[in-house]
């Protein structure tokens, strides 16, 4: 079996539940339940014998020692973290305690367990690590895409406890030989992502008849892949990845913000005719700091492992407005005091 951390969020449920589809191969899922945490995007396997939810943190010691003796997977995969840049910027210690000390921790624990094993099992074993692009840095509009030799130069301090956290993964390897991966990708957008981030925030906020808050000119860009693409590819890199590498996981879509937004409009639109949502576009303040543009150049993944991403950013984002639209008690259920509160912080006082 392996086990994954962050499995409740948005990728990692997404990563589970792709995972029982595909393999069927027992996982473990080890989540703090944090804001971001949420088990009913997991309901549909909540019968499944093959899911086994652990509530906890990946700084627990203890339990996650515990885990490992009792499980014996064959691989983590290490998805929890603190992930969204503006509350980084509001409150960058919970960055610092779940993305650097927390996966330090974890990998303590989990050098200890591997290095007990015995040699088949210790050579076969894997920890793979998702990262991030941001690690990268901010690109000028004409400077060619990241690569994984691209040099490491975080702006925020999201993705500067991202790369600390890299960092603390690469040493691992060097210095211990844990055979560990790690895959750094773009912005992700799909089923089940919490409506603080671009794209489920502007459809939230459109269907309430909201303002659409777009930050500074709108002309940042972003790469965009389709979260389940991510899940291929992490499974891909388990599968076949080269113990100490690094794989760039990117869905070769590089768009403006205010595109994003005038796109997500134009399908909202298109699913409630005579409806005008663009209106609710509003400019605001700048986010501090805000990285102007990342871009990934994914060919090491194709050319070594044989991926590339299935679906384009408009078969992607047509699938994401009809799982939102089909899914309002979902977005009613995460829309608590706390996310308005976050809500209130962020964006009063951007206008
Ligand atoms: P998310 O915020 O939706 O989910 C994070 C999950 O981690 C939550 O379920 C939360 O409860 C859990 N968690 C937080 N702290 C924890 C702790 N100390 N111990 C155990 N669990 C904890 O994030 P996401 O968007 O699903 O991102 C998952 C991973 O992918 C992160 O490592 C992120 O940096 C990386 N990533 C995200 C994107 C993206 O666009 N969302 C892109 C590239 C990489
Ligand atoms: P986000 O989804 O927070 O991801 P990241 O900052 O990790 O790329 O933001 C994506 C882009 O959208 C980023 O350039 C910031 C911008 N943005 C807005 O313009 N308005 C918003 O309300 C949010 C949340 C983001």
């Amino acid at each position: 079996m392996i086990l994954i951390t962050g499995g409740a969020g948005f990728i990692g449920s997404n990563f589970v539940l792709d995972w029982l589809a595909q393999t069927g191969e027992p996982i473990v899922n080890l989540d703090k339940l944090t804001y971001a945490g949420n088990l009913q995007n997991l309901s549909s396997v909540s019968g499944n014998t093959q899911h086994i939810f652990v509530q906890g943190d990946i700084g627990d010691t203890q339990l996650i020692s515990q885990l490992l003796a009792q499980h014996q997977p064959r691989a983590i995969i290490n998805m929890a973290a603190e992930s969204h840049v503006d509350r980084s910027i509001h409150g960058p210690e919970d960055f610092i305690q779940t993305n650097i000390l927390g996966t330090f921790r974890l990998l303590e624990s989990v050098r200890a367990y591997w290095s007990a094993l015995e040699p088949a099992a210790r050579a076969n074993f894997r920890f793979l690590h998702v990262s991030t692009d941001e690690v990268y840095g901010s690109l000028e509009k004409n400077e060619p895409a990241f690569t994984e030799t691209h040099g490491y130069q975080p702006n925020s301090p999201y993705s500067a406890s991202k790369a600390s956290s890299d960092h603390l993964v690469r040493a691992y390897h060097h210095t211990y030989g844990l055979p560990v991966l790690t895959t750094n990708c773009s912005n992700n957008y799909g089923p089940f992502q919490f409506p603080e981030k671009l794209i489920p925030l502007m459809i939230a906020n459109a269907l309430a008849g909201k303002p659409l808050p777009v930050y500074g000119d709108g002309l940042q860009i972003r790469d965009w892949l389709y979260v389940i693409d991510h899940c291929r590819a992490i499974r891909r890199v388990l599968e076949a990845g080269i113990p100490g590498e690094t794989y760039n996981i990117g869905g070769w879509n590089e768009k403006a913000n205010i595109e994003i937004v005038n796109t997500v409009c134009t399908l909202l639109e298109e699913f409630h005719p005579g409806s005008d949502f663009k209106r609710l576009i509003t400019y605001v303040k700048d986010r501090p700091g805000h990285d102007r543009r990342y871009a990934i150049n994914a060919q090491k993944i194709e050319r070594e492992l044989g991926w590339k991403p299935a679906e384009t950013f408009d078969t992607g984002i047509r699938k994401t407005i009809e799982w939102y639209l089909n899914n309002p008690q979902w977005i009613q259920d995460v829309q608590t005091g706390a996310y308005r509160s976050w809500l209130e912080k962020n964006y009063n006082g951007r206008q």
